[in-house]
């Protein structure tokens, strides 16, 4: 039985917060990941992704899910079912050893506090329910937008630890990325 995170409510791996739901992938969720995907300023720090690519991105999150119980998770508005986006964790993948956290938006959706929300549930649903001391989250330098959610949640940047991101090529201008990490709160 997992715990409840405070300020939330779990069923059958939905999360709830005040005006967001982060819940499992469907395939009916494949155009939302697609028109995302097609966006330019959402697409702007991240690796470019076709109909297929996109496709496989949702195959690994349903996998992710299955085999983990957790995964970046589909976040809908509660006001009207909107898929706006996707937040949550990934077991350690390489190179990261740690839990990461994560989140992509609709363009649409910045600006309204909507990626915090999701972050702080998917801190509070992974302390309650996993035993990992400590989560990072990665970005590449220039990505202001997602490093300063990071630092908003409170993660703090290990300058040492910024590292070359070994599934793109060297010279690739996405390659060189920073981490973020933040502990686990004490009880
Ligand atoms: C990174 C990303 C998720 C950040 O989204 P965001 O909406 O800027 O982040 P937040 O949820 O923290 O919202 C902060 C903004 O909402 C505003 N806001 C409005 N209402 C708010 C509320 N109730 N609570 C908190 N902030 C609120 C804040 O003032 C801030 O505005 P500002 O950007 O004008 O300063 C988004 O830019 C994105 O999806 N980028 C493309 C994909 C990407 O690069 N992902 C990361 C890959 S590593």
């Amino acid at each position: 039985m997992p715990l409840m995170p405070r300020g939330c409510s779990v069923a059958e791996f939905r999360l709830e917060t005040d005006r967001l739901t982060l819940r499992e992938w469907t395939d009916a969720d494949r155009d939302g990941a697609w028109a995302m995907a097609q966006d330019p300023e959402v697409m702007r720090y991240l690796p470019v992704l076709d109909r297929a690519g996109s496709d496989a991105m949702v195959d690994r999150m349903i996998a992710m899910q299955a085999a983990h119980g957790h995964t970046f998770w589909v976040m809908e508005r509660r006001a009207d079912g909107q898929y706006i986006g996707m937040c949550g964790m990934s077991p350690p993948r390489e190179p990261l050893v740690e839990y990461e956290i994560g989140w992509r938006l609709a363009r649409a959706a910045w600006g309204h506090g909507y990626a915090q929300e999701a972050a702080r549930a998917t801190l509070d649903w992974a302390w309650a329910n996993r035993d990992m001391p400590t989560i990072v989250a990665i970005t590449v330098a220039d990505n202001q937008r997602s490093w300063g959610l990071m630092a908003r949640l409170g993660m703090a940047h290990h300058r040492n630890e910024d590292f070359e991101h070994p599934s793109l090529p060297p010279g690739h201008p996405l390659r060189p990325h920073i981490l973020y990490r933040i502990h686990r709160p004490f009880e």
